[in-house]
């Protein structure tokens, strides 16, 4: 959470600093600051979006500078508690994303030393340490920095400015995801590769433990210990336009109209369809372990937590592999029973998603081999796994998860086909249906989303809605669950995701008839089931509103309201079932007037625990 930027070059640092945190305001949007380098340090900051402080900065011709947007995590989003935040002699302003976890033991010291605190962050602690450590060392003021992050706990991605080196950005981290753009004559510091893609394609990845120090002509990158360490340069490949809204109103609805696309990308090169087979290059450093795998552990988070579950459905129905599926939370937590036997794949889309992260090295640490099926090239679980496949959905921008979810379970749909192709736990009729149907997966999905307006006014009914309860069983499950995460995250409407079988288990008790049941009742193998728990339902009054599909009259003589999709295996139909709830959220948060792409409380990359 929290998003970064830093500049040194030729251009206004407040031009770029403003324009990259907007871009970054996905990761937190709470509250934002800017400092820059004139003469001495001169900060603006505001609780709110990037647009109220763009509105406080009048002098922008510095040359260095940095800004921050925030997601609270110690301190209520005001004024105060806005970043950067400055020793008690205001002679540097630093940015943090992360949380320093001994931030109260280090209060305590500092506080005992003499330091005053104006708010209540645990970055404002390591501002006054940074000063503490400089003080009493007396050496380079990097050096400080350095012994400073020494004594801290927890997570960081930090940079600094300081009034008497006009010519030098510090920036350092350790869990928290940061990069150093590398143009001609300048030199940028982010969060991510999107405010810096404009300026230049040029990256270098910061590792844990690692500081860098940038001048004007240059950059150092050595450890938090002094040791100068060789850094590479990556090429990015990623375009502006990428990362614009392209028509749309929000950055969600573009994200759900792009899911033809992105599903087509994702499956190009990989899904020889003449061929019978699937081909997952990036596997096959780890393909004899995953052939023999005598069972395959999921972690993930959210909605990834969601294609996680899916995953389980298909690895087990179609390869025969037992999966167990943990929240990535949760795994790490409990001394998992997982070792050198065991494939763990760790699904997220940013790839920054600290408990995965955890996860993925408490794994590796128990010797595990571990699989990333990520969205975001170069993140950090995309670097510190074994192997992987990337979504290549390309840059989510809006909070709520879309095009990630059905790109994630294409892969996971892959990787299931592949491991069935080569265990051959499938009939080959089946498999080579299987890989038609896949194939023909993102035409249908357009034949969805070219009913957006039917959908839309659907939406107009339920508006106002306080609850929402989504049933489904086997492969659509998951999507039940997608469902009501998405409801709830952008329009505030309290839903939940149950099997369909367990409403009777306590839920039923809830259904009356103010309450809408969306049920994903397809003409799949549990159609019958299901029909008896939409009959369920109805006895009850509830508001039936089905996603099922063409001639399901069984389903469509029962549902107060339905939309189609079209039909296809069972084990593909998570893909299209969710495309109605994606848009049924949203157009229920837009007449709400909710916020859909920076949904209350929320960021898009949770890069703390
Ligand atoms: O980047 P990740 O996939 O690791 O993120 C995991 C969750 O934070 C994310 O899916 C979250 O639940 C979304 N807001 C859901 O729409």
């Amino acid at each position: 959470m929290c998003g970064i930027v830093g500049y040194i070059g030729h251009r206004s640092a407040a031009d770029v600093v403003l324009k990259g945190l907007k871009r970054l305001e996905y990761r937190g949007y709470d509250s934002a600051g800017l400092a820059h380098i004139d003469g001495g340090v001169v900060i603006a900051k505001t609780k709110g979006k990037v647009a109220a402080l763009d509105k406080l900065v009048t002098d922008r011709t510095a040359t260095l500078g940095l800004g921050h947007t925030r997601w609270a995590t110690h301190g209520e989003p005001n004024d105060v508690n806005a970043h950067p935040h400055t020793g008690g002699d205001r002679a540097f302003a630093l940015v943090h994303n992360g949380i320093i976890e001994n931030y109260d033991v280090l209060k305590r010291q500092l506080l005992a030393q003499g330091h005053v605190f104006d708010g209540e962050t645990d970055t404002e602690v390591l501002a006054h340490l940074i000063e503490e450590v400089h003080r009493v060392s007396g050496g380079e003021f990097e050096n400080a920095v350095r012994m400073a992050l020494q004594q801290v706990t927890g997570t960081f991605g930090i940079a600094i400015v300081h009034r008497d080196f006009p010519d030098t950005l510090f920036a350092a981290r350790r869990g928290s995801p940061l990069l150093v753009g590398v143009g001609e004559h300048e030199f940028f510091v982010a969060s991510d590769a999107s405010p810096i893609i404009e300026y230049t394609q040029h990256v270098v990845y910061l590792d844990d433990d690692e500081m860098v120090v940038i001048t004007r002509n240059g950059y150092e990158v050595k450890t938090i210990r002094n040791v100068p360490i060789t850094k590479a340069v990556h090429q990015l490949a990623l375009s502006l336009e990428q990362i614009e809204k392209g028509g749309y109103p929000h950055f969600m609805l573009k994200e759900i109209h792009e899911q033809p696309r992105a599903i087509a990308d994702c499956l190009r090169g990989r899904l020889l369809v003449d061929e019978h087979r699937i081909q997952l290059g990036g596997l096959e450093p780890v393909m004899d372990k995953l052939l023999v795998a005598k069972r395959i552990c999921i972690a993930a988070c959210g909605t990834s937590w969601h294609s996680g579950l899916v995953g389980e459905y298909l690895i087990e129905g179609l390869a025969r592999i037992p999966v167990e599926v943990a929240y990535a939370s949760e795994f790490r937590y409990n001394d998992p029973l997982i070792g050198p036997e065991d494939v763990l794949i760790v699904i997220s889309q940013s790839g920054e998603t600290a408990d995965t992260l955890a996860a993925l090295r408490e794994a590796k640490a128990k010797g595990a081999t571990v699989i990333g099926v990520v969205n975001v090239v170069g993140s950090t679980i995309a670097r510190e796994t074994d192997a992987g496949v990337y979504i290549h959905a390309g840059p989510e921008i809006g909070v709520a998860s879309t095009k990630a979810f059905t790109a994630q379970v294409t892969v996971l749909t892959m990787i299931a086909l592949m491991l069935a192709e080569r265990k051959k736990t499938l009939p080959a009729a089946r498999l080579k249906q299987l890989i038609r149907d896949l194939h023909d997966i993102p035409a249908k999905i357009a034949d969805i989303l070219a009913r957006d307006a039917e959908i839309a006014e659907l939406a107009k009914v339920f508006t106002y809605a306080p609850n929402f309860l989504y049933l489904g069983r086997s492969y659509n499950f998951p999507v039940a669950l997608e469902g009501a995460l998405k409801l709830k995250e952008i329009s505030y409407i309290h839903a939940e995701g149950y099997p369909a079988a367990e409403m009777k288990h306590g839920p039923i008790a809830l259904i009356d008839q103010h309450m809408p049941v969306v049920v994903l009742a397809t003409s799949d193998h549990v159609n019958d089931k299901m029909v008896s728990n939409i009959e369920e339902v109805r006895a009850r009054k509830g508001r039936i509103i089905a996603v099922t599909t063409p001639g399901n009259d069984a389903v469509l003589n029962l549902a107060e309201f339905a939309v189609t999709v079209p039909e296809t295996d069972d084990a593909l139909s998570p893909l299209l079932t969710v495309i109605p709830l994606q848009l049924l959220s949203y157009h229920i948060a837009i007449n709400r007037k909710c916020d859909v792409d920076q949904p209350r409380n929320l960021a898009k990359s949770v890069t703390v625990e």
